[in-house]
């Protein structure tokens, strides 16, 4: 019912403005038709109420990404509830149904499986939800089942081509020794990722694709995690010693990890081992300007919550979305010494 209200206000808003949507609380260059929908519009002046699921709180990425969602909901006016699914599905799951059976006007999900998307939709689609899906991206497939439904994020392969790129730009495009092959190990998130599955391909693939001759040494699932980067990286370089040329990592947070176990094997990067992680976290882009990570890419957090927030504004406004349009990217930015001052918050 407040919906329906909300939505009646929406178009009475649009009847008495010459161009329609001019005035709308939040912009989005993701589509062409519908109205915005802002938070204090319901004409009983109740709040709007937004259920966001994050995978797990635990996470550094998400700990910016969430912090950042939940301030711009909360400045504009929701009632907001955040829940953590300590990377339980099971739990998320329920969490979801708790959030439709309290009535919440619009969710913000970060799934904990990318193959539990199916069910998901499903269950906000039975629900008649508004739903934005962030940061783990299902099909095109997936998300076409139900109009009401957007997934915001990036496009993971061109982070990989970043960090392939940071290599490349290097003095010796990664080949240290000089024996004409790039010999590099890969830590990486959790396979069942996207993002980890494309920034492994696109990273190496950017070093191929300009002909440079590589050798994988290792690839180990770290799962996003410092202390998993710190491992994996500690036991090759044990392993592998001066072989390694090239540390890709598939965030910051296990690069972090593992530039502990460079310093710890008095290794120096830039000088005789390369780094390269993605997110740009503070604590990256700290060790980047002081020249002991080669480079990171930015993960734009506070980009992605403004655009996640103004598509869930968009579906509160009536918007629908047709399939091969649900997905809509904020773009990654490289960052080497020369900007990365430019991004510490
Ligand atoms: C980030 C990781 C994060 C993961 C969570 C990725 O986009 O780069 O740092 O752990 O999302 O799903």
């Amino acid at each position: 019912m407040k919906r329906f209200l909300a939505l009646m206000l929406s178009a009475a808003v649009c009847l008495s403005l010459a161009a329609c949507g001019g005035t709308n609380a939040s912009t989005s260059d993701s589509g062409s038709s519908g109205e915005s929908q802002s938070a204090e519009a319901t004409p009983t002046g109740e709040k709007l109420k937004v259920g966001v699921c994050i995978y797990k709180f635990d996470d550094a990425f998400m700990t910016t990404y969430r912090n950042a969602l939940q301030s711009m909901l909360e400045e504009k006016g929701y009632e907001v509830t955040v829940v953590d699914g300590n990377n339980d599905q099971a739990k998320q799951t329920e969490q979801i149904n708790t959030f439709i059976t309290q009535g919440m006007d619009a969710l913000i999900i970060n799934p904990v499986m990318t193959s539990a998307a199916d069910s998901i939709i499903a269950a906000v689609k039975q629900a008649d939800i508004p739903t934005v899906i962030i940061n783990r991206e299902p099909t095109a497939e997936q998300m076409a089942a139900y109009e009401k439904l957007v997934y915001v994020g990036c496009d993971a392969a061109q982070s990989g081509t970043f960090q392939g790129e940071l290599i490349l730009e290097t003095e010796n495009k990664g080949d240290i020794n000089g024996d004409g092959k790039v010999s590099y190990i890969m830590i990486q998130g959790d396979p069942e990722n996207i993002d980890a599955k494309l920034r492994t391909e696109y990273s190496v693939k950017a070093l191929t694709d300009a002909g440079m001759t590589v050798e994988q040494l290792d690839l180990q699932r770290g799962d996003w995690d410092r202390n998993k980067g710190q491992e994996i990286a500690q036991n090759d370089l044990a392993k592998f010693g001066d072989q390694i040329e090239v540390v890709f990592c598939n965030n910051d947070d296990m690069a972090i990890g593992a530039l502990q176990a460079i310093q710890a094997a008095g290794r120096k990067v830039n000088e005789d081992i390369y780094l390269v992680g993605v997110d740009a976290l503070d604590a990256a882009l700290n060790e980047v300007v002081a020249g002991n990570m080669t480079g990171t890419v930015l993960n734009d957090a506070n980009g992605q919550a403004t655009q996640a927030v103004a598509s869930m504004e968009e579906l509160l406004g009536g918007k629908t979305f047709a399939e091969g349009e649900q997905s809509i990217y904020v773009d990654y930015v490289k960052v080497t010494p020369e900007n990365a001052q430019d991004y510490i918050k």
